[in-house]
């Protein structure tokens, strides 16, 4: 084939993979918008007896039973319907809104095995859809959804703001967001369970999200007149800015998503962060691992590679372009499969990226993003390449081309009707675990809505600095002696992993191992960054099994300078 049949080839058919792109979005954009709104209370078709303002998970009510209300995801659902409106999507949707402001403001209240409200309450991840407590045992406190809470509710109150309604801000948000902004405010460094539910550990969305709800809260705090308030949530947002920037792992040139269970922390965790946080006004900013950051983009390409060998599905597909992706590789919830949220939320971080390299009339490849831009455009090299160069037409055709391939991948496995459930099955695509599932649907609608370049509003992260007490620290490191006591049995070794580098950043094969010179107690001293918030857990290893401790994980900061010791027994 000549040169040029070849490239008209190649161009048909993009021509062709676009234009189903474009027929999917126009047929299931509306599918999805109305199974989203099926399962809010009390009018939804599909809500079974939920109260006004209460999103369902899903209607699906065995295996798995969904008919449950999550803070997280109801948020993440408002988030949609509080953007449509206040970009003028679609102005119906008002009722929906003030509906879920008055069931948030009950949920708030209701005690719980999390606690009271002012005990810890506003961590419970669920509750029963007629706004009672779920009070069996479940993966608790999750700490994302006051944060998410807080998001969708601070847009909307930015809007009425703008809109002559600061009374209403005032009388009636303001109660409900600072009761979830002094809770993420006070409770942002302590372990609770991912967004996944399994691990207690530090999670890297749960961080993020935290971040920016009280970047945003503290905004609005000094808006309203609330200087306490707004201090208190931009100390916290700096810590936690720092604490965020511990979850990249530079060794393996990727964030470290959870940090608990032995997990390789790849994980659709740090997508969904991406997207979650993004601020089309913050550029490409790696500290706040903006969706065109080199970090979030490295994050991206290796997540989306943990899945090319695990799914049968995805066998055969050459590596520049999408497959199907799942939550994280080792998962095997259900068994294991992709989901449709995950593998589209891939498709909306590179449009997000997108958005921003054409508003700044620039596109930049560093050497942490370089194998990424290079898997697509091989020979891309590092430099910062303006719109008008042949080198920015290239590199960001080929993302929008690999962006436009995760719809497709989700287009080929929804079903005729356009239901899309949780999960499709890693063999043959085929739907599974719970249908209608409310965040599947909201997940379509964000991903439609960045490829169509629309834009969501700022939360104020341009211009956000990590703190120069973090800064600082860099390169500055502590003497750290570990001490546990272990009981083992002849052959048996105690080995020590974690958070840092130092640490060899969770690898059990090059954990450090630690000494028995004072049995039972064994020990090992590493040098540590300075001022850093770590954590770790020791690991047996005897005949090549490797025996993790139980969650959660150990925690520690260390200090500014000096040495220090810990004294720990094997959980
Ligand atoms: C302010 O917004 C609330 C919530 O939607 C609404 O009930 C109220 O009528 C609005 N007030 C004004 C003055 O627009
Ligand atoms: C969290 O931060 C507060 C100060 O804001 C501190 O008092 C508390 O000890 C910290 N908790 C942990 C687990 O680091
Ligand atoms: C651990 O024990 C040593 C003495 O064995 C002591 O000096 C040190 O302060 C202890 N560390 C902590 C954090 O309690």
């Amino acid at each position: 084939m000549g040169f040029l049949s070849l490239l008209s080839a190649l161009l048909a058919v993009n021509a062709v993979w676009a234009q189903s792109v474009d027929s999917y979005i126009a047929t299931e954009g509306p599918v999805a918008k109305a199974g989203l709104l099926a399962n809010i209370g009390s009018s939804g078709s599909k809500s079974s007896g939920a109260k006004p303002g209460i999103v369902i998970a899903s209607p699906s009510t065995k295996d798995p039973n969904y008919l449950f209300t999550w803070t997280r995801d109801s948020s993440l659902v408002y988030k949609v319907i509080v953007d449509q409106f206040t970009t003028g999507v679609d102005n119906s949707l008002r009722g929906h809104i003030d509906n879920f402001v008055n069931s948030q403001k009950v949920l708030q209240q209701v005690s719980n095995p999390s606690g009271t409200v002012t005990t810890g309450g506003l961590g419970e991840p669920k509750f029963n859809i007629d706004q009672t407590a779920f009070t069996e045992s479940w993966g608790r406190p999750q700490r994302d959804g006051p944060a998410l809470r807080s998001t969708a509710l601070i847009t909307w109150g930015n809007y009425l703001s703008a809109h002559n309604n600061a009374t209403y801000v005032t009388s009636q948000l303001w109660p409900i967001l600072k009761l979830d902004l002094d809770y993420v405010a006070n409770s942002w460094n302590q372990t609770g369970f991912d967004l996944w539910e399994e691990i207690s550990s530090s999670s890297f969305f749960t961080t993020a999200v935290q971040h920016r709800s009280l970047r945003e809260g503290a905004a609005l705090a000094t808006s309203l007149g609330q200087s306490a308030a707004a201090a208190e949530y931009t100390t916290q947002a700096d810590n936690a800015l720092c604490f965020l920037q511990s979850y990249w792992n530079p060794s393996a040139s990727r964030v470290t998503a959870n940090t608990g269970g032995g997990r390789s922390g790849r994980d659709a965790n740090t997508v969904l962060a991406s997207i979650h946080t993004f601020d089309p006004a913050a550029g490409c900013d790696a500290a706040t691992f903006q969706p065109c950051s080199d970090k979030a983009l490295a994050s991206l390409y290796d997540y989306v590679n943990a899945f090319r060998s695990i799914y049968a599905i995805n066998s055969g597909i050459p590596a520049n372009q999408a497959v199907a992706t799942g939550r994280y590789p080792e998962d095997v919830y259900m068994g294991g499969h992709p989901w449709y949220l995950t593998t589209l939320a891939v498709a909306e971080q590179l449009y997000d990226a997108l958005i921003v390299w054409k508003k700044q009339g620039s596109i930049t490849v560093t050497p942490i993003s370089q194998p990424f831009f290079a898997s697509l455009s091989p020979g891309a090299a590092t430099g910062t390449f303006a719109a008008s160069s042949s080198t920015f037409t290239t590199l960001t055709t080929a993302v929008k081309t690999f962006a436009d391939g995760f719809v497709a991948k989700v287009a080929q496995f929804t079903p005729s009707n356009g239901a899309l459930a949780e999960q499709y099955n890693r063999n043959n695509g085929q739907p599974l675990s719970a249908a209608d599932l409310t965040w599947s649907y909201a997940s379509v609608l964000t991903a439609f809505s960045a490829r169509a370049g629309t834009v969501p509003a700022s939360w104020g992260a341009a211009g956000v600095k990590v703190p120069a007490s973090c800064q600082r620290s860099e390169g500055k490191s502590v003497s750290v002696t570990f001490n546990v006591q272990a009981t083992t049995q002849f052959g048996e070794n105690i080995f020590l992993t974690g958070s840092a580098d130092a640490l060899q950043s969770w690898s059990p094969d090059n954990a450090l191992a630690l000494n028995a010179d004072r049995y039972p107690t064994w020990s090992v001293t590493v040098n540590l960054p300075a001022n850093a918030a770590i954590e770790y857990k020791y690991i047996r290893k005897f005949n090549g099994a490797v025996t993790w401790e139980s969650d959660p994980n150990m925690r520690l900061t260390t200090p500014s300078s000096g040495s220090f010791t810990v004294n720990d027994s094997w959980r």
